[in-house]
């Protein structure tokens, strides 16, 4: 199981120090979700804050690109310490060309669905991918409630898996707390962003580990195992 803080919760006032808190807290990986106020209303941060953020921390940087033109920030994000880019379905024929730069970058490849966009949208490239990032949030901001509705959007990304022999990791990002991640560990999810239920804590480590050991207890490959 991978957690993944969301540095959009950050404190944006103090975001090297916050990095230094992620480091210690037991997450593999920071999230950083860059909005660009045209494919989702809101506008967080650029390829300079993660270019700063890179030297302070050994975790891996999953850059989410909630934006219509990805084309132009693959490079300046692959340049200043991004470890994948992720993508979203809902850009249509530019998804492949995109999937493509990313390659040629040398990092690795995610693609996101948001809750209203249907699961199949995604099925030509999961080949393609190192990571599926199912979306329970409507994308533009953080502390939103989870939606539910997306429980069986992951179920059908994890059977595909399964039955394909496929490695992608299965990524959710949105609402995710120590109610939710049990309920999306349950239907094959691996990945967890969680902003609001993490940077939001004083202790970040003690919530890590609670968010882990939940989503651990959740995990069906190893209720298969106790059986
Ligand atoms: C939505 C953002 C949020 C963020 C996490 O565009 O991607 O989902 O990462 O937000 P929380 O964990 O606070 O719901
Ligand atoms: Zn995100």
């Amino acid at each position: 199981m991978i957690i993944a803080p969301s540095l959009l919760a950050a404190n944006y006032a103090q975001f090297g120090k916050d990095v230094l808190r992620a480091n210690k807290s037991g997450a593999e990986w920071l999230h950083l979700d860059i909005m660009d106020g045209h494919f989702v209303p809101n506008i967080s941060f650029g390829p300079q804050v993660v270019k700063t953020l890179r030297p302070l921390s050994k975790l891996f940087f999953d850059v989410h690109l909630m934006c219509s033109k990805p084309e132009i920030l693959l490079e300046p994000f692959a340049k200043a310490g991004a470890d994948e880019i992720i993508i979203h379905v809902e850009l249509g024929d530019a998804v492949a060309p995109l999937i493509w730069k990313i390659r040629s970058l040398g990092k690795k490849v995610g693609l996101a669905v948001n809750p209203p966009t249907n699961i199949a949208l995604a099925e030509p490239f999961l080949e393609q991918i190192d990571l599926l990032l199912v979306m329970t949030v409507n994308p533009g901001f953080g502390g939103q409630e989870f939606i539910h509705e997306c429980l069986p959007k992951i179920q059908q990304a994890d059977a595909w898996r399964r039955e394909r022999n496929l490695s992608y990791r299965l990524e959710v990002d949105g609402g995710i707390n120590n109610q939710t991640v049990g309920e999306c560990a349950r239907v094959g999810a691996d990945t967890f962003v969680a902003g609001t239920a993490l940077f939001g804590r004083p202790n970040m480590k003690a919530a890590v580990a609670k968010m882990r050991k939940i989503a651990e207890a959740n995990d069906p490959a190893l209720a298969d195992l106790k059986v």
